[in-house]
């Protein structure tokens, strides 16, 4: 991001700037503020310091919320524009507000759906963010030697902050998060398997098999008990039947009595008579003889046939067969008592059955919980990877370690081009209980030895912050992936004395070629320092804002 040109419209003190930077190199920029008489407050820092970031990012030292206090007191509108070369071509970014209402970011004319979505292809194009920003291309004014000022402990919070480290503290409390919620899904599962209990063998196999042996026997017991009584059926009908034909036979035997007692009680009667009741005619003995032995033979012959009949009797109530109603009536009790047993026996082995059911549907279960479990174990370890790489011992400290003594070689490259002293970068110290503090010491040596950063002047110690700001910077625009070609100092000379500002301007002529910056920015009151440099910015502010004058040795 090389800036070429920044036009500035109702931008705080200044209403129509523009300032074109064709050439590559060192800028310093000095300021007038004929209202004062002073260089403070002229609108140095407004023209590059501050708009920059606004236009890029929406964001700056002084803007507040959507930076309606940045826009010209009494105007309504403002806008900043900064064109820049990237990769040979030409990114024109424009940031206009108008106050109370709209903010409008185009990319060479150009905007997205959303300014949210102009604003994440912007930030892609110049590779950094606001935060990596403030942190390399753009020091606060006053702030440069907030670094080294820091206690260890703070110092390397600091650091870990511009390096944007801390993100990981937030990926670490969420892999946390995950773990604990994966440990209670676990300790869920763990509760459910135990109430499960052992699935393996079925505490009804025994039960089971002997209630199924006793429904055999006693459906073999019930079956016979049937054919018993079929048995006893078919004995009652022949019963009933013989019986049927034995009445039959004594209806007919007790016919044949009374017959043959009717015939004899006739004949006698008979041989009494002397003459016919009717015609009354003698009846000779004679007569009567004849008569009685037909009757005689006639009562023979029915007697034969009663006696067949007798006989017949007999042999039918031989035949008949002996009644087993008794013991059927026992059968019949017995069957009851099977019947209301194979009942139960039923109903048990469909209980049997259902607990079987359970069993296996618990099995099921089981064998699920458990591979949940397994799954939900190897997550769980990803994450406890996860939340190792992750907090201060993993990625951080790597990171940390890797960067340090980057930071450290740079700083010295810087610094022992001017003065001799020797930067030392230690974290971690050994603690007494073994544990390793999380602390960043920056020692100073010279030759006399160690020393702390206070010991040392004002002048050695704006060098030393310098140093380590030029380092952090560079280290931050190659973590980005970004060469940032643009460097803006906004009064980085604090208590320096003539001879130190004038090491500090040739350790930033050094850091330029060096780190191959583009274009640095040297904002400063000091107008002693332009016999050091090329190009001259002068920004004048009177009763009409500031504006450039086009002075000195610029063009
Ligand atoms: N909203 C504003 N409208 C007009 N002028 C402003 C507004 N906000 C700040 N200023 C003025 O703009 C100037 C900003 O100066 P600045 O660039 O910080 O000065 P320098 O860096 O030269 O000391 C100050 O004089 C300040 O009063
Ligand atoms: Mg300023």
């Amino acid at each position: 991001m090389n800036i070429t040109q920044i036009k500035l419209h109702n931008y705080l003190s200044h209403r129509n700037t523009k300032l074109n930077l064709i050439k590559d190199g060192l800028y310093l920029i000095l300021g007038r503020n004929k209202l004062t008489g002073l260089s403070n407050g002229a609108g140095k820092s407004g023209l590059v310091q501050d708009p920059i970031p606004y236009a890029y990012f929406g964001e700056s030292n002084r803007c507040l919320g959507a930076g309606d206090n940045l826009i010209t007191d009494g105007q309504d509108k403002m806008y900043v524009e900064i064109t820049s070369i990237k990769n040979k071509k030409r990114i024109t970014v424009r940031r206009e507000r108008i106050r109370n209402k709209t903010t409008k970011l185009t990319i060479n004319g150009k905007c997205g759906n959303s300014i949210k979505e102009t604003q994440a292809v912007l930030e892609k194009i110049i590779g950094m963010d606001y935060d990596t920003f403030r942190h390399s291309v753009g020091f606060e004014q006053g702030k440069m030697s907030s670094f080294s000022k820091l206690l260890p402990t703070e110092a390397k919070s600091v650091l870990m902050r511009i390096l944007q480290l801390d993100k990981y503290d937030g990926y670490y409390k969420r892999a946390k998060e995950i773990v604990n919620d994966l440990k209670s899904k676990h300790d869920e599962i763990e509760m459910e398997l135990s109430l499960l209990g052992d699935t393996d063998v079925s505490p009804n196999t025994e039960s089971r098999r002997d209630t199924e042996s006793r429904v055999k026997t006693v459906q073999k017991q019930l079956s016979k008990i049937e054919k018993e009584y079929k048995r006893y059926l078919e004995i009652e009908n022949e019963r009933e039947e013989i019986k049927k034909q034995l009445d039959e036979l004594k209806n007919k035997e007790y016919h044949y009595k009374i017959k043959i007692d009717q015939l004899r009680k006739k004949i006698e009667k008979f041989i009494q008579l002397k003459s016919c009741p009717f015609c009354l005619q003698k009846i000779f003995s004679a007569h009567k003889v004849s008569i009685k032995k037909a009757s005689l033979i006639e009562i023979k012959k029915l007697e034969k046939q009663a006696k067949i009949i007798d006989v017949q009797i007999k042999e039918g109530t031989i035949k008949m067969p002996k009644s087993i109603a008794d013991k059927v009536e026992q059968s019949r009790e017995q069957d009851n008592e099977l019947r209301e047993e194979l009942g139960n026996l039923k109903a048990r082995l469909v209980s049997i059955e259902e607990t079987d059911k359970e069993l296996v549907k618990a099995k099921k279960k089981k064998a699920t919980l458990a591979h949940n479990k397994k799954l939900l174990l190897n997550k769980m370890n990803d994450y406890l990877l996860l939340m190792n790489a992750f907090g201060k011992n993993g990625i951080q400290a790597y990171i940390i370690d890797n960067i340090i003594p980057e930071i450290q070689n740079i700083a010295n490259d810087i610094i022992g081009r001017i003065v001799d002293l020797q930067l030392n970068m230690q974290t971690q110290k050994q603690l007494k209980s073994g544990k390793e503090s999380e602390t960043l010491d920056i020692i100073i040596s010279d030759s006399n030895g160690d020393k702390s950063y206070y010991n040392y002047s004002g002048g050695e110690k704006t060098l030393i912050d310098f140093a380590l700001r030029i380092a952090l910077s560079v280290i931050l625009s190659r973590r980005s992936g970004t060469q940032i070609e643009t460097l803006i100092l906004d009064e980085p000379f604090g208590f320096c004395d003539a001879r130190n500002k004038a090491k500090i301007m040739d350790a930033i002529n050094f850091v330029r070629r060096r780190f191959q910056f583009k274009k640095i920015f040297l904002i400063t009151h000091d107008y002693e320092l332009q016999d050091s440099c090329e190009n001259i910015i002068e920004v004048i502010k009177d009763r009409g804002g500031s504006r450039i004058k086009g002075g000195l040795k610029n063009e």
